[in-house]
């Protein structure tokens, strides 16, 4: 079929009316023509891809990665890198138009960084081929549940986008290499590790094959016999203790592979003065950091605030966030567990007051906390978000609900030749 993309939607594919019903076209940019094929149809819309482009947009661009058309890695390599964040603030505008029914939003410019190779974290699919005798190490392709077979990376650290190859091989020498699914990439500033998730107990032999990768590669090299506590090193030398340092902020992080850590250092580093910038924390100031992970915002605010308090679902985030503050001999910090999707109401925690307040939740939003930001008497907000909808539905919430004001958003690169949208809006309240 033929297709006018008319618009973005809120993931990033074009928008056409196809004999009237909506399609969503992976691949396709506002104002194109394009041939399409579809991918599913269903009663209220379909979904398509786009098999050939017979107008282009100015925005299109040739992807820089060879195997752009089939690995699912990235979707968004057809624009062109420079203006992929502009589409992105476009995407968040809409959503704050149409989910928050706020117009007339005033955006800062966009925190923008490195485009490629920027990626810290990732999980890789793993597969052994066995009619071809080979394992394919990558991302999952984008129209099946295949990996795609890539040699390299464009958008990975460099210390594994290179060594994929190497890495199939290794695992390919295994006795376990149809019983390895996934690996866990981590990357701190000094050192990378490998989790290799093992379905069925490595040998002997394979131990020391891993060990000597890991050794001749400088990886941390760890096996995942069952869940996340389960992690196991081949080398009494591995560690698994990663770390990044916020240099401006004078602060040292440390992590593990499978904790939450934000992928994009360069990111990381503005977004965290940003925050700082814009919740400007004060000697007086009691500051509530809800979603804080390892205290990768608690932290900084706490260098300008009198007190900070953390709070953070997982356990093994609370512990190392409570180790950060020692290793950075912090004391104006508490880090408390949490299900803040739940009734907190009975908290010691919730009983205090904040004048200041962080929410940088997963996809999900943090519509159930809301509630408590005016009873804490929060009078600014800082509010950093991966989904532009539901930062767009908690917005109208805050602003409808809640009598806060929104004062600004902008758009930070932190996925790019992904179109994936993070974000970040302040509101206030007198
Ligand atoms: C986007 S991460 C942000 C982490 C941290 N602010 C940072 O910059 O590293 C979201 C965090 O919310 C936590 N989380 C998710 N659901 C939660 C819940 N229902 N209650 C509390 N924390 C939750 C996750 O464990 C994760 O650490």
């Amino acid at each position: 079929m033929d297709a006018e993309i008319e618009g973005f939607c809120h993931d990033g594919r074009g928008l056409a009316h196809i004999d009237g019903r909506v399609t969503f076209v992976d691949g396709a940019l506002p104002g194109e023509r394009v041939e399409v094929l579809y991918t599913a149809l269903k009663r209220d819309f379909a979904e398509a891809n786009v098999v050939r482009v017979l107008e282009a947009s100015a925005l299109r661009c040739e992807p820089k990665c060879e195997y752009f058309a089939r690995c699912g890695g990235c979707s968004f390599q057809h624009v062109d890198p420079k203006r992929q964040i502009e589409v992105k603030q476009g995407i968040l505008e809409q959503q704050l138009r149409r989910i928050g029914h706020l117009e007339n939003i005033s955006f800062w410019p966009p925190i923008r960084g490195p485009v490629w190779a920027y990626r810290r974290k990732a999980r890789l699919g793993v597969k052994y081929v066995a009619k071809k005798q080979r394992v394919l190490v990558g991302f999952r392709e984008k129209a099946a549940r295949l990996i795609a077979d890539i040699e390299h990376c464009e958008v990975l650290h460099p210390r594994v986008a290179t060594r994929l190859p190497e890495i199939a091989e290794l695992i390919n020498s295994l006795s376990i290499r149809d019983r390895i699914p996934q690996i866990e990439v981590a990357v701190g500033d000094c050192d990378c590790v490998l989790v290799f998730r093992n379905l069925s107990e490595a040998s002997a032999g394979d131990r020391l094959l891993l060990r000597d990768f890991g050794r001749s590669h400088d990886f941390s090299v760890f096996l995942q016999p069952n869940g996340p506590d389960s992690l196991v090193a081949v080398d009494e030398c591995a560690t698994r203790t990663l770390s990044y340092a916020l240099p401006g902020h004078d602060l040292q992080f440390q992590f593990e592979p499978l904790h939450f850590t934000q992928v994009n250092i360069e990111i990381n580093r503005r977004m965290v003065d940003r925050v700082i910038q814009l919740l400007e924390p004060g000697p007086c100031d009691r500051v509530i950091d809800l979603f804080c992970g390892i205290g990768n915002f608690t932290l900084p605010i706490s260098r300008h605030a009198q007190r900070v308090v953390g709070i953070e679902g997982s356990r093994e985030l609370i512990a190392q966030a409570r180790k950060n503050a020692g290793i950075n001999r912090i004391d104006n910090v508490r880090f408390w567990r949490a299900d803040l999707t739940a009734d907190i109401a009975s908290e010691a925690w919730c009983k205090d007051s904040y004048r200041l307040a962080l929410l940088d939740p997963s996809r999900a939003g943090a519509q159930e906390i809301l509630q408590y930001l005016p009873r804490w008497g929060v009078r600014r907000l800082v509010y950093i978000s991966c989904n532009p909808s539901t930062l767009a539905r908690d917005a109208a919430l805050l602003t409808g609900t809640f009598g806060y004001r929104i004062q600004g958003a902008g758009v930070m690169d932190m996925f790019p030749q992904t179109s994936h949208v993070e974000s970040i809006a302040l509101f206030e309240k007198d």
